[in-house]
């Protein structure tokens, strides 16, 4: 098969053998599949993607929020470079500078913002880190049942699965004792309990709170004021559930009932984590210290994957998380730790907190104009660069999931035009009807590549209509 040389480029018939291989030879159970005529992508770089043809796609997801940084971030590829030619591989059971300065950093960070000494630990992807964050919360709390969120996503393990909200990921694996209790999420746009945001005087935490009020609703035992359920997992700004972002206030008071209960609060910051929301965890604009701390994704920027736990120092000191609580081979592998700390070495010296923010108004602006316009956009909301955009149908409310996929298609054919060339865009859908695009662009993003994405976004949108009417 002939491909050009760094631009990867390859004929239409290369491409589409692959296609046919793909569709022989690839299990589609690892994958989401959204897209009815898959791309063949070869290169990317900044916030975009290139096709095998190199055409040039906008990235408003990048890789799910795991490639904050830009593709191809000179100075984090740089780091994995050098790994390589340094120590590339190391059983986990032998140490090396990169794993310790790195763990040294996230929890002298979470140290500064929660005021709370801890130890961080290792694995590789998201889902294994919140397994690995069941074990911290079950040895602590000798129980295994979890309250989380409506909406919430934790992971595809049968663990993760368990305490993520959607029954469509479990339905086919047999029955799931530890099933978590899902409570609703200050979803207000579309309340739960159809309250308005001025005046529900947080109804929903009332309505938590009533759970506790009795024995007989199955929670708690009045006599020993007691707890049947171990933590509470909870995403600061749901990320698959659609960008949402809750009341400023929601969480603090969320925990006032979880600390009279004795019941953890495990904050996952796998999506939202390092910096998405302009703070370096997403929890960090509510006001609460949580007890344990799972992220992932972006900590490496999409290079050697890893993943990790920050936990308050009694929950994971040696004593009682000895060697073998947890372990993977690749675990702590050098070629993620050394990218992880460059990471954090590239956090420290940025000025995300100021710039992310400004970035993200100067986007949802953009969005909020073009709601003006299109009775199809119901909701625009965001924080920093993690931003929704609900579509739905011309009352402004009725969830458009054809519209959506419509839109998310069009962008993936790489036929749009705007900018006078062919030109395509990666959206991602989430939302509990399937109906929100979860805008997450490169933190690079410039103010131009804001205004081609609203463009291309527009030219998608205006299609997508003019094919359902
Ligand atoms: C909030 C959250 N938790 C957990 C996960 C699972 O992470 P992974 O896909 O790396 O297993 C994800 C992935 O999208 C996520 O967004």
């Amino acid at each position: 098969m002939k491909k050009g040389k760094t631009t990867g480029k390859m004929s239409t018939a290369a491409a589409n053998n692959l296609l046919a291989l793909e569709e022989k030879y690839c299990s589609w159970g690892d994958t989401v599949h959204y897209a009815p005529h898959p791309q063949i992508f070869s290169r990317a770089q900044g916030s975009c993607l290139y096709d095998h043809r190199g055409v040039e796609y906008m990235d408003l997801q990048m890789w799910y929020s795991a490639v904050n940084f830009g593709y191809a971030n000179p100075r984090l590829n740089n780091a994995l470079k050098r790994q390589i030619d340094k120590l590339p591989q190391l059983a986990c059971q032998y140490l090396h500078e990169e794993k310790i300065l790195l763990a040294e950093k996230i929890a002298r960070r979470m140290e500064a913002t929660f005021t709370e000494k801890g130890r961080v630990h290792f694995n590789v992807g998201g889902s294994a880190a919140i397994e690995d964050s069941l074990k911290l919360v079950r040895i602590h709390a000798g129980k295994n049942l979890m309250f989380a969120f409506m909406g919430g996503y934790h992971g595809r393990t049968l663990a993760a699965s368990a305490i993520t909200s959607s029954y469509r990921y479990r339905e086919r694996f047999g029955h799931f004792g530890d099933r978590a209790l899902f409570v609703p999420y200050p979803y207000c746009f579309r309340c739960p309990y159809d309250k308005k945001k001025d005046s529900c005087d947080f109804y929903c935490i009332k309505q938590f709170e009533r759970l506790f009020e009795t024995e007989y609703y199955g929670v708690v035992d009045k006599k020993t004021g007691k707890c049947e359920f171990a933590a509470f997992y909870v995403e600061a700004i749901q990320g698959t559930g659609g960008y949402v972002v809750p009341p400023p206030e929601y969480f603090s008071q969320l925990k006032q009932t979880l600390d009279r209960y004795g019941i953890m609060m495990v904050d996952d910051e796998i999506q939202m984590g390092f910096f998405r929301t302009g703070k370096f965890l997403a929890i960090e604009h509510f006001n609460v210290v949580p007890d344990i701390v799972v992220f992932g994704k972006a900590l490496t920027n999409g290079l050697n994957p890893l993943s990790g736990v920050w936990a308050k120092g009694k929950l994971i000191s040696p004593d009682v998380f000895p060697p073998g609580s947890t372990h993977s081979t690749f675990s702590s592998n050098p070629l993620g730790t050394a990218v992880g700390l460059e990471v954090m070495n590239l956090i420290a010296e940025s000025n995300f907190e100021i710039e992310i923010p400004r970035k993200g108004r100067y986007f949802l602006a953009q969005l909020k104009e073009l709601q003006k316009k299109y009775p199809q956009i119901g909701d625009v909301d965001g924080l920093g660069l993690a931003l929704r955009v609900e579509i739905c149908h011309k009352d402004g409310y009725a969830p458009n999931k054809e519209l959506t996929d419509t839109v998310v298609d069009l962008g993936l054919s790489g036929n749009l035009s705007a900018g006078g060339k062919k030109r395509g865009l990666i959206l991602d859908v989430g939302g509990y009807y399937k109906n929100v695009f979860t805008i997450a662009p490169s933190f690079y993003i410039t103010e131009k590549e804001i205004d081609l994405a609203c463009v291309l976004f527009e030219e998608a949108l205006q299609k997508g209509i003019n094919r359902l009417s």
